[in-house]
Order: C-alpha cells, then structure tokens, then sequence
C-alpha cells in the first residue's frame, strides 16, 4: 500500500458528492478540504453536504486556505471549469484528477491547454481527466482490445435515460427540450460532444493508430407529450432523445467509434431502446462484446463518473509532471477496495 495521501474536494454537486463519499473511507486517501462554488455551502460541513454523517470539515471558498494544507490532490468536480483556480492550484504544486473535459488536454482550446501544462509543470505536478464516458468505459475497451490479434473496429455505447440524473443545466447545455429544427440544437449536442472527439484522440494513440478525421452525426428524437420529470420539463415536439456517433476514421471506413443513445423518459418518437449502460464491441478477431451495467438496478452515473477519478488519485501523485491522459497511467482499478 502507498502513503496515505490528503484530497481537496472541489465543488460538491452530484459527481463531487460521491467523489466524497468514495473518498471518505477510503484506505490511502484522507480527505482534508473542501470547496464550494455556492455561497450557501460555505461554512457547512461536507459529509452534511454530500448526504453522509457530519465530518468535522466545513466547505470554504477560501482557496488560499485549502492550498496552505499542503494536499496532495485536488478533485475538481464544478459545472465548468475555472482557469485561474486551476492554475493557481496546480503551480502551487497540488495534483489534480477530474471529470472535466480535459482528456488529454485539448478539451478547451490552445490557450486553456498551455495555461494549464505550465502551470503543471512549474508546479511539478499533474492533472488527469476522467469519467465514465468519456473516460472510464473506453479504458476497459482499451483492455479488451489486448485480447485481439485483429481490430476492424472498436466502440462504445452509452445508452441511458438520463432521467434519473437531475442535472437540468447540463441537458438544456447539450440540446434537450429544443425544437427540433432550432439550429441551436445541432450546435449544441456536437459541441457537448468535443469530449468525445478527445476521447478519439487518446484511444487511437493508445491502440497505435493515426485517424484520417474525426466525424460526427446525431439525431434527434420528438417528445410525444409534455413531461415534468422534477428538475426539469420537456415540452411536447421538443428533442427528449439524441443518438449519435463520434467516429475516428482511418482508410476511408470508421475505426473507433463513441456512440451514444440518451433519452430523457420513453415518450418520444423514434423510442430507441436504451440497454441502461454501456457496451463495448470489437469487430476483429476474435468478436468481443462486453456489457458494464448494474444487474438489475441503475448505474448510479455520479459513482461511476467520480470513481475512476478517486481511485487514479496515487497513480496521478506518482506521475510525472504535466497534463496525462489514459495512455500515460498504469491501468486504473479499485486498488486497496478488497477490505
Ligand atoms: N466524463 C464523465 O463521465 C462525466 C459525466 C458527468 C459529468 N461530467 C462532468 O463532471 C463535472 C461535474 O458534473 P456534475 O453533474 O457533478 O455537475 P453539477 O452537479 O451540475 O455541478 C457541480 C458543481 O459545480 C458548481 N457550479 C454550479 N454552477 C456552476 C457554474 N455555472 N460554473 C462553475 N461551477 C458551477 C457547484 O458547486 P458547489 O457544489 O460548490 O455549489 C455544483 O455543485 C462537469 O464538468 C461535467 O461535465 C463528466
């Protein structure tokens, strides 16, 4: 087992919450701060918080005062991500994990991306972007892939009613409850998905291969009536479903393909059937089909979006400085979780 290692909490919406309560008993990881963004979270404890019993540690928005307990990573889980703090965070020499679209780096622009490699560099440390899709889910692809003694194609599909995740700010981000032929709404669901092309980039690099171009195509499907699903409303004719490919294509045919099938409920036309996780496909020699659900229940989307970040936390605190991505790391896993 390594040291044990102090985390700072940033930000505890629905992914920073279980990042917490993974954190929180974990055997290496000590959490010892925590961020907020809201003001109303300032001052209150975490574990209140994050739905678990009070921790003794009070959410601040005092950054000077997090950085001053010398932790050795940060887990930066906000709506959006904020340069400046990140960049403070990271030349104070503070690794970082996160579920922000960073995969390897190109997530949001040259200028993001160089701010953030300098600052990691000067800092001596390093900042790694995962998930569950992006991230986790095309990494136990990757694994699979080792099992092949030909790849035609590899993809994956998450395919989800998003309806138990109430984050209405995100789904109005990528599109849902637009009208259909709002131009908005194409914009919008590709531009959500830049992640995804990231995502291209990082598993073609992993599996050695160089893509001609990244393609994508999406469709929409029609909500039959108007729905209130608690966080938020889709009104009837507006988009209540995308579905759509994000595809690495090399010698003119798809070779790595994100794919994606997301409804909010089943009233809507076409009702595509969702398989409630994610599966993994490889067309090659041999056909490989893996399946990642949870038998008979739900994915809880926050776990397994905060998890693959968590449990990278010693692997990243023993990386060399500067922005890592999938292909960087030793395989993530639930080290020290057999207890
Ligand atoms: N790769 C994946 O598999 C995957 C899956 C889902 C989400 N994500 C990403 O993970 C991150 C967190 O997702 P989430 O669903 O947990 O988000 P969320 O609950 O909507 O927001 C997280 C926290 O961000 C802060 N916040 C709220 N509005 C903000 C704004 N306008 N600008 C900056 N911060 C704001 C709040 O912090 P306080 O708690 O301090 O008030 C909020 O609780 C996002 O970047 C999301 O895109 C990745």
């Amino acid at each position: 087992m390594t040291g044990r290692l102090k985390v700072v909490q940033w930000t505890t919406g629905k992914t920073g919450s279980a990042a917490v309560r993974g954190t929180v008993g974990h055997p290496v990881l000590d959490l010892v701060g925590c961020y907020a963004y809201s003001a109303d979270k300032v001052g209150r404890d975490v574990g209140e918080l994050c739905g678990i019993a009070p921790l003794g540690i009070t959410a601040t928005g005092d950054i000077d005062a997090l950085l001053a307990l010398e932790p050795d990573c940060v887990s930066y889980m906000p709506y959006r991500p904020n340069f400046d703090h990140l960049v403070r965070i990271l030349e104070s020499g503070v690794n970082v994990v996160t579920t922000m679209y960073m995969l390897s780096g190109t997530g949001y622009g040259e200028e993001a991306t160089r701010r953030v490699r300098e600052a990691a560099l000067r800092g001596g440390a390093s900042l790694y972007s995962s998930g569950i899709y992006p991230g986790h889910a095309p990494m136990v692809a990757l694994a699979a892939s080792a099992m092949c003694t030909r790849i035609d194609r590899i993809s994956v599909l998450e395919s989800l009613d998003i309806s138990g995740y109430a984050n209405e700010q995100m789904f109005r981000a990528q599109g849902f409850d637009l009208e259909p032929d709002d131009p908005r709404a194409a914009q919008l669901v590709e531009g959500s998905c830049g992640s995804f092309k990231d995502q291209i980039g990082v598993m073609a690099r992993a599996l050695g291969i160089a893509l001609d171009e990244i393609r994508f195509t999406a469709e929409f499907a029609i909500a039959n009536q108007t729905t209130d699903f608690g966080f938020m409303t889709v009104q009837k004719g507006r988009i209540a479903g995308f579905k759509g490919v994000i595809a690495g294509v090399a010698a003119g045919r798809p070779v790595i393909e994100c794919r994606f099938v997301w409804k909010i409920g089943s009233d809507m036309t076409p009702d595509w059937p969702v398989t409630r996780g994610y599966v993994i496909e490889i067309e090659g020699d041999p056909n490989v089909r893996l399946k990642i659900e949870s038998p008979g229940g739900h994915l809880d989307g926050a776990v397994t979006t905060a998890m693959p970040c968590v449990n990278a936390i010693p692997a990243v605190c023993a990386a060399p400085p500067g922005i890592v991505n999938q292909a960087d790391l030793p395989f993530v896993r639930g080290a020290h979780l057999i207890r």
